[in-house]
């Protein structure tokens, strides 16, 4: 093998070179300081451990996962916190009611009586991490298989944890970076009363809604409000009205001077998942399946729900959260798949894998028997489950295998009275509206799911087709969804108050389980173990590629795939040309709002106050050195999912934005970045603070940040 490295490394070093442009990176912040001297060239003033050290307070302290997806940072010495509507949305739509719609109208607490508690809403803070390879890999070697390498890891990881948090109120978690060739250890707090101070009306903080998701030029006010309350001694505790605001070690300084194209941005946050080193096998499943697959799918399931959230204000309510997310991939894999394409990615991975021929050909076989499995995965979790009635039945499904089990009588009456529960928000607030939706998505996409799948891989679907229906599956599904006791509240409600484990007799004969059962069945009988051990499989030959790519190409810096851990990207802010013949500039302003007005539809719509301070140009301190008020800017910071409401800092480490998003075409950066293409899109700071100022009138707000000019 050292051979072989020695002769290619002479192709790889021009193959290197030609890449060396590729730029991107989400680095470890307690590796910054191999960057550090890059970042100053592109113009930060301050130090790598001015962002992050474990000794003395830095910018770290100042950002937190935020619940389990986003990011956000503290802006005041009272725990106060920025993050994106987007994240804090399934709060704000908690609070909501059609009386008090926060969601539409906005919500702001005047004291911090008022703030409005969320339960569930965590805050992590990392302590510290560290490498903890070396005792991660105690004792494993080569003479261990797969599984038994895998159960000493764990192992190894479960002491080394508990050691490091002995006696403490701390959490820890160790990850394993390049496919477990590394290991990094994060030490947290985490906080639990967390409470929703401020929000604005959906039409500011979601304005352009889906339309303009994942687009750019954009102009939505995509922040929300919260504060940490701790206990008496600033530590982590259960909600409590005796609680106070939590002190951070460091919150943010913000700051309004003007940006202009070129200057040194980074973003500190949560990025979720990247797949650099991905293979060209992998890519085209990417390209060529998944994605079109979940949107060929989620276009019907949006197209349903969208029509049904334009009747009225209590059904934008009832799906809002959902279509949100439903929307969000359903967008981003089209940019992804457009973007893919655009840069060749499978043609340019397998001119790098001519460089990998002993370890390649064994990717190829593993992506090929696997190709099967993953689509059956991905049907059925965005066709067979896509409606809510189905979701149900999965439950069932899991209350008739208990019942013949050695569950006692109390477990599964137990299990029954939580099926019921759940039962009754699908049936609450106007079940007859919600039966329409529910059985057009569940035709539509079961639909789909036959023609295009299940027709030649499931014979049991088919034969049941084609001798009871006559080949009309329509007639079938529409069928499943009338008759399923399921979608008859009054019976199901009878079987499962007085639940019996014999009772799961009659729901075995129920149409929908008659459908699901045999698809689930084999999903789990022999899917999940055959994907979750292939997936093994491949994690460990990328194990070994990747530690070959490392190898060869010595003198590149390399940065871990993203995977929910704290990191650094940084870059400028900058402009960048979509497509032949256009360039679109690096900011927006509220004159973008004014002019994509729309009365007529919901993401469009503006309200008359906004329009009197845009008239007026009562921009306060926050409009720039042109008189505008500036709304989002885009610069090449590589971020991911997750990086959502991540503070977005200039050269001295002051707050200049919040990141919400990344253009369309730049969204295969999670699976290849190209610095002409990809930028990261904030909301300018200057645009929030306008909003909390100047439309929300919370004064008391503005008083507790750090603002410098
Ligand atoms: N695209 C952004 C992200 O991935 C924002 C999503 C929320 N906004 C929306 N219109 N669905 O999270
Ligand atoms: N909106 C994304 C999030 O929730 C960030 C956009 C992206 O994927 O980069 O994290």
């Amino acid at each position: 093998m050292r051979k072989i490295f020695v002769v290619l490394s002479l192709i790889i070093t021009s193959f290197v070179c030609n890449t060396a442009k590729a730029d991107g990176g989400m680095w470890l912040p307690m590796l910054l300081y191999m960057n550090e001297s890059d970042m100053q060239a592109k113009g930060m003033k301050i130090s790598a451990k001015d962002i992050y050290d474990v000794n003395n307070a830095s910018l770290k302290d100042a950002v937190m996962l935020f619940g389990s997806g986003c990011t956000g940072e503290f802006v005041s010495n009272e725990g106060l916190l920025f993050t994106n509507h987007h994240c804090g949305y399934s709060y704000i739509v908690k609070h909501s009611t059609v009386e008090h719609d926060y969601l539409t109208n906005g919500f702001v607490a005047q004291s911090k009586a008022e703030e409005l508690p969320c339960p569930g809403l965590t805050i992590t803070l990392l302590k510290y991490m560290k490498d903890v390879t070396k005792e991660v890999l105690e004792g494993v070697d080569n003479s261990l298989n797969e599984i038994q390498r895998k159960t000493l890891i764990q192992s190894n990881i479960d002491n080394i944890i508990n050691k490091e948090i002995k006696n403490t109120h701390y959490t820890a978690i160790v990850k394993p970076i390049y496919y477990g060739n590394q290991y990094i250890m994060y030490v947290n707090e985490v906080f639990k009363d967390v409470r929703l101070v401020a929000a604005p009306p959906s039409n500011i903080g979601k304005f352009g809604g889906d339309t303009d998701n994942w687009m750019w030029p954009r102009h939505t006010g995509d922040f929300s409000v919260f504060r940490v309350y701790a206990n008496k001694d600033n530590k982590p505790a259960s909600f409590s009205k005796d609680n106070v605001p939590y002190t951070p070690k460091k919150f943010m300084t913000i700051s309004l001077k003007e940006k202009n194209e070129g200057d040194f941005t980074f973003v500190f946050g949560y990025p979720g998942t990247t797949r650099q080193f991905l293979t060209s096998f992998a890519v085209d499943e990417v390209q060529n399946y998944e994605d079109p697959i979940r949107i060929k799918l989620r276009t019907e399931v949006l197209k349903v729900y969208n029509q049904a959230m334009n009747e009225s204000p209590a059904k934008r309510l009832r799906y809002a959260s959902n279509v949100a997310s439903i929307a969000n991939g359903w967008k981003k894999w089209q940019g992804e798949v457009k973007g893919l394409k655009f840069l060749n990615a499978i043609e340019k991975k397998k001119d790098f894998e001519q460089n990998y021929t002993d370890i390649i050909p064994q990717f190829q076989k593993l992506y090929s028997d696997n190709h099967s499995y993953k689509l059956r995965e991905i049907y059925l979790g965005e066709a067979v489950l896509a409606s809510q009635m189905m979701k149900q039945a999965r439950q069932v499904l899991s209350l008739i295998s208990t019942s013949n089990s050695e569950a006692t009588d109390e477990e599964v009456s137990a299990l029954a009275t939580s099926l019921l529960k759940s039962l009754k928000t699908y049936y609450a607030n106007d079940f007859s509206s919600q039966r329409i939706v529910d059985s057009t998505i569940f035709v539509k996409t079961m639909l789909i799911f036959y023609n295009d799948f299940a027709k030649n891989n499931y014979t049991f679907l088919r034969e049941r087709i084609s001798k009871n229906y006559k080949g009309n599956a329509e007639k079938y599904f529409g069928e499943v969804f009338s008759k399923t006791l399921l979608t008859n509240p009054k019976k199901i409600e009878q079987i499962l108050s007085n639940y019996k484990k014999k009772d799961s007799k009659k729901l075995l004969k129920d149409a929908s389980i008659e459908l699901l059962s045999p698809i689930w069945g084999e999903y789990f009988s022999s899917d999940v173990y055959y994907l979750s051990e292939n997936n093994n499989r491949i994690d460990s030959l990328y194990r070994i590629y990747v530690a070959q790519i490392m190898q060869i190409e010595k003198g590149k810096m390399f940065y871990p795939d993203a995977n929910l851990t704290l990191r650094v990207a940084y870059g400028n802010i900058s402009s960048f040309k979509p497509r032949d013949g256009v360039t679109y500039k690096h900011y927006t302003t509220l004159e973008g709002i004014v002019e994509k007005e729309n009365p007529e539809i919901y993401d469009y719509v503006v309200e008359n106050k906004l329009k009197e301070l845009y008239n007026n140009k009562d921009y306060g301190q926050y409009a720039n050195s042109l008189g505008e008020m500036p709304v989002a800017f885009i610069a090449s910071n590589h971020t991911t999912g997750g990086n959502s409401g991540s503070p977005v800092m200039d050269k001295d480490g002051y707050l200049i934005g919040i990141n919400f998003d990344r253009n369309w075409e730049g969204t295969m950066s999670d699976i290849l970045y190209d610095k002409d293409l990809c930028r990261n899109i904030s909301l300018d700071i200057r645009y929030c603070l306008f909003i909390i100022d100047k439309f929300l009138d919370a004064k008391h707000l503005i008083k507790e940040l750090n603002i410098v000019r």
